[in-house]
């Protein structure tokens, strides 16, 4: 890399900042069809962006929402190894909106963060590699390498256009690796490369009782209530020890090596700061295993949401007809989206009384991923990482899962190196969202160096 790429970094940080602000404002919330033409503006905003950057550029119309698909220039049959940057312009809602301190889609920065839904995750992530190979070709610096973009719109909503245009893509994505950065670090002292992601599997549980809400006065303590069963059978699916109590739930898990657990000992971590800067009293988790190990190595269940009769002002007394739940469970390594589902449901028809009726219904899934941290190209990364962050880097597994990940794997053959630019208190898919301005900046240089040593590591 040469010393005009770092300098162009350097001086071009107000305009990197006003630009990723602009890409902020634009609502991309996947999971919410009242923002389907935004998700599409996003695209059409990144698309133009990575052309006036001197990538050649295409937006690809899926059933969802578009893909993003932006090259380094390349001169007649390009003989450079060739890389991949994976990322997503979609973001979380923002709900709920009141605690916000400022408006989700009008960036506002403090201090050292930048605030705005979608900050952290992950326009702020991936627009610190367009930065990166921008330095490249606006100081007319020759890449070591031939580098594809592809930025979706799905991610937070289950990849689910990504996974088979995969396929067709294929023959231009002959890549040696695959970089991503959407995930975290454990603090700016700690940059990290991430070697394992859980999977995750989706559900949503519906019981229905009478036909109709109903007078709890008149019918109360005759009919069944669907709130009260729903309690009833969730609160049954974990025990006192925090394990999960669907049967064959932990079948397939595999187990930490010594060597893992003893990794996850050093990692820098304290029960009670956590506790603290999460307001909790105390945290809780599966017996016999700590903090680090149950955040990214242990399966869990949880309940994201719960729905059932009068939530307005004021009391309404009545038995609501319909009562339903969200559930996804975070997977490990060797356990099978399919599989865990079919156990739980089956696990719910048992406890279910005659007194509702349950309905069961699949959402998005996708198998955790681990690889060895040990090949060239990790070795390239945690260079690239020490020298940008001037720390020496960790290895660890993260709790969170991109499911593309182990597609990536499965169709194009090759690894992901997860070079997570995310800070613990950034609060992705809470209010008040952010990124580190430091993480960005250094994320960026982490990113300049990485070309070349991906290279060398390549031949
Ligand atoms: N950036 C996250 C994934 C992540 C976060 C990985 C922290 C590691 C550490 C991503 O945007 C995300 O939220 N993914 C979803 C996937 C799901 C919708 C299939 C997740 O993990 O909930
Ligand atoms: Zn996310």
């Amino acid at each position: 890399m040469s010393k005009e790429c770092i300098q162009y970094l350097e001086d071009k940080q107000e305009q990197f900042l006003e630009e990723l602000k602009e890409f902020l404002r634009i609502p991309s919330v996947s999971a919410q069809s009242a923002h389907n033409e935004d998700v599409k503006n996003a695209a059409t905003w990144l698309a133009n962006h990575c052309k006036s950057i001197g990538l050649k550029t295409r937006v690809i119309k899926t059933s969802g929402h578009p893909i993003v698909l932006a090259k380094t220039p390349r001169k007649g049959k390009s003989k450079k190894p060739h890389f991949m940057v994976y990322g997503h312009y979609d973001v979380q809602p923002p709900e709920p909106l009141n605690l916000w301190t400022s408006q989700p889609f009008e960036p506002r920065i403090e201090g050292d963060n930048l605030f705005a839904r979608g900050s952290t995750d992950n326009k702020g992530q991936h627009f610190v590699h367009l930065k990166a190979v921008e330095s490249y070709l606006k100081t007319g610096t020759e890449l070591p390498c031939d580098i594809t973009f592809l930025i979706e719109g799905e991610e937070e909503v289950g990849s689910e256009s990504l996974a088979p245009a995969l396929e067709k893509l294929k023959p231009e994505l002959d890549v040696a690796a695959i970089v991503v950065s959407d995930n975290g670090m454990p603090d700016l002292k700690h940059p990290a490369l991430t070697y394992g992601l859980r999977g995750v599997a989706a559900c949503e549980i519906t019981l229905t009782g009478p036909n109709r809400d109903l007078h709890s006065g008149i019918y109360g303590g005759a009919v069944d209530n669907p709130a009260m069963v729903l309690c009833q059978m969730l609160a049954q699916l974990r025990d006192a020890d925090g394990r999960i109590t669907v049967p064959g739930f932990y079948d397939d898990v595999s187990p930490l090596s010594k060597l893992e657990r003893d990794q996850a000992k050093r990692f820098p971590h304290k029960d009670a700061k956590l506790a603290r800067d999460l307001g909790v009293r105390e945290l809780f988790g599966e017996r016999n295993f700590n903090t680090v190990e149950r955040r990214s190595a242990r399966p869990t269940l949880e309940i994201n949401g719960l729905t059932s009769g009068y939530q307005g002002e004021g009391s309404k007394t009545i038995i609501p007809s319909v009562a339903s739940a969200k559930i996804t469970c975070r997977l490990v390594p060797n356990q099978k989206p399919e599989k865990i589902l079919r156990l739980l449901e089956r696990h719910l028809k048992r406890l279910c009384p005659k007194s509702v009726k349950m309905s069961f219904e699949k959402g998005h899934s996708g198998r955790a991923y681990v690889t060895a941290p040990d090949g060239p190209f990790a070795g390239a990364a945690l260079e690239a990482l020490e020298e940008a962050f001037q720390y020496p880097p960790v290895l660890m597994r993260e709790g969170g899962s991109i499911p593309i990940v182990t597609d990536f794997k499965r169709v194009l053959k090759a690894d992901t190196l997860l070079l997570g630019l995310g800070l613990p208190d950034d609060n992705a898919h809470s209010p008040n969202e952010k990124m580190s301005l430091t993480a960005f900046r250094k994320g960026m240089k982490m990113s300049a160096l990485l070309w070349e040593k991906l290279a060398r590591a390549a031949k």
